[in-house]
């Protein structure tokens, strides 16, 4: 190690960039040739598609640019896809490792196998931040050196209830529109066994009951929170049920956006009201429209910042407690908000 330090300050800035990490090196920052620390994170994706994975991860480069432009640090963030892929991704961790990365941000493919990946980064003493995909906690308690950043998923499960329920308190007929007293509705899941879809739905469907409406489930199905396979799921549920169904709540707006392509296709004259999660652009456009009733935003700049405040604060030998928002030494769950078309256009300004 100690010789790999020293043979850093010969190597050129291109070999360093396959290379070896905290090293000394003569970069462009800004428009200044200056001699400064670089520092590199690796972050494996268990999906480069997914739409909310996606803007976390282009976040995470904004900000990562930003700090770079203070003109302390070359920072490199090198984002790469395990495509659905344990083995990928375990593939990937090893790569960091091996071009001694200071930080290995990692979405897990299967946050219930995050062992092996936590035993390879702790041999190696590389730092994990996990984020999106939980762990679960006995992986968590394996090292001191590992983090996770996502959201209070309890939260939004019962802010999407909330939009549901205000809408039935202010008028029950728009949301109940056979008038029985009884919400039938369909649920679009997450992939199963993911902390958020399990949440989610749990939390959802208990703030309704425990407010004393009373809910009848026509449907519910994963769509491992796919568009695609949404759009399939609905367009099956519309010909089961027809104008039966009075509310599709969904674990994700790009679900939600999926089943409304369905709702739009099948010329249904009594069209259910949808409800997503996320804040994607499109579902806000959607809320805008009338197309969806409202979404929870998932808040992936706050998320995207957290990841990135943990990294860097260990990369630069930093105190990580002093990281905002850090709990129980290793946790940062950000809220959630809810949107309706009473605020959306707050928030559409906010995506310009
Ligand atoms: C959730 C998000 C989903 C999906 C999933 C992937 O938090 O709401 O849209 O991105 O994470 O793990
Ligand atoms: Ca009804």
């Amino acid at each position: 190690m100690k010789l790999i330090k020293r043979l850093c300050g010969i190597l050129t800035t291109t070999l360093i960039v396959n290379s070896l990490a905290a090293c000394n090196v003569n970069v462009n920052v800004g428009n200044k040739n200056t001699y400064i620390k670089e520092i590199k994170i690796g972050v494996t994706l268990y999906k480069q598609d997914d739409v909310f994975v996606s803007t976390i991860t282009k976040n995470l480069e904004e900000i990562a640019k930003e700090k770079e432009n203070e003109g302390k640090y070359k920072i490199i963030i090198n984002i790469v896809d395990a495509k659905g892929s344990l083995i990928n991704q375990s593939n990937q961790v090893d790569k960091f490792v091996a071009q001694n990365y200071d930080v290995i941000c990692v979405n897990m493919v299967d946050r219930t196998a995050a062992s092996m990946i936590i035993d390879k980064a702790k041999s190696a003493n590389i730092p994990v931040v996990f984020f999106n995909r939980e762990p679960v906690e006995e992986d968590m308690e394996r090292w001191n050196k590992l983090y996770y950043v996502g959201a209070q998923a309890e939260q939004s499960g019962e802010l999407q209830a909330g939009i549901i329920m205000n809408a039935y308190e202010k008028d029950n007929r728009i949301v109940d529109k056979n008038g029985d007293g009884k919400i039938q509705y369909v649920m679009l899941e997450g992939e199963p066994g993911h902390q958020d879809a399990l949440i989610r739905t749990e939390y959802c469907i208990k703030t309704l009951t425990q407010k004393g409406i009373e809910l009848e489930k026509l449907a519910d199905d994963t769509a491992n929170w796919q568009n695609a396979q949404a759009n399939t799921k609905m367009t099956q549920w519309i010909k089961n049920f027809g104008n039966k169904i009075e509310v599709v709540f969904c674990n994700n707006d790009d679900m939600a956006l999926g089943a409304i392509q369905a709702l739009e296709n099948s010329g249904l004259t009594e069209k259910p009201l949808v409800v997503g999660i996320d804040g994607l652009p499109k579902a806000l456009e959607a809320v805008k429209n009338g197309l969806m009733i409202g979404t929870i935003i998932n808040d992936s700049k706050k998320q995207a910042s957290a990841i990135f405040n943990i990294a860097y604060t260990l990369a630069t030998n930093g105190d990580v407690n002093s990281v905002e928002g850090l709990e129980k030494g290793k946790y940062i769950k950000t809220p959630h908000t809810q949107v309706t078309s009473e605020n959306v256009d707050l928030y559409l300004e906010n995506k310009k």
